[in-house]
């Protein structure tokens, strides 16, 4: 499975896969990474491990559109089979998401349907949830909707702060991506209209 990765920073979930695929078990190779950010640490981490790298800095471009058709033909350079978003801060127009239609992934920082956008640690302290996570699924047109692929969750306790969370939700979510991406690499993991298949049972 090719796989190409989109990054804006640090790339802590990037390195989490470059790790799982460095075990050897998963059938899949991150042939580029792709940053709109020159300064993203994450490039760093590709070039280390000798994973090509290019950069397209959405600012110089007129609108969504323009940056967004620029950003398919590099990706589509690779010819990729699954494209990986980690932390690609980025929204991207309908028109890019339906051209990677059932081979688009994200991960977000929450139990999803719940808090959908950012600063999700302090409104699940803000709410009282009980408990917190992080969610892969599937990229549709609606922000952080999509069929959802795997879940991690932790206890929120009394202590806890927005960057304890944090810290936390960050760890899981190095345990599923790599996982999911082990799924589709061994073509376990399809979207079939609107919900997410495993071995081919409904997610
Ligand atoms: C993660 O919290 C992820 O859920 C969100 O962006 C962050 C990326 O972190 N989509 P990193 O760059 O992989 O460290």
């Amino acid at each position: 499975c090719n796989v190409v990765v989109l990054i804006s920073g640090s790339g802590s979930n990037l390195q989490a896969m470059i790790d799982s695929l460095a075990a050897g078990d998963t059938p899949a190779r991150i042939s580029a990474v792709i940053s709109n950010r020159a300064d993203a640490y994450g490039l760093t981490r590709a070039a280390q491990a000798g994973i090509p790298t290019a950069v397209l800095d959405h600012k110089g471009f007129a609108d969504r559109e323009a940056f967004d058709s620029a950003l398919i033909q590099a990706i589509d350079a690779y010819a990729p089979n699954l494209v990986i978003l980690a932390g690609f801060m980025r929204i991207l127009t309908p028109g890019f998401v339906r051209h990677y239609q059932g081979r688009l992934l994200n991960i977000h920082p929450s139990l999803l349907p719940k808090y959908k956008g950012l600063d999700t640690h302090t409104r699940v302290l803000e709410a009282g949830d009980a408990e917190h996570g992080c969610s892969v699924h599937f990229v549709t047109e609606e922000l952080d909707g999509g069929a959802l692929v795997v879940q991690a969750v932790t206890a929120v306790t009394p202590g806890d702060t927005a960057q304890s969370l944090a810290m936390r939700v960050h760890q899981l979510e190095h345990r599923i991506y790599p996982l999911a991406m082990r799924w589709f690499a061994e073509g376990r993991l399809q979207l079939d209209g609107d919900s997410a298949m495993l071995d081919g049972v409904p997610l």
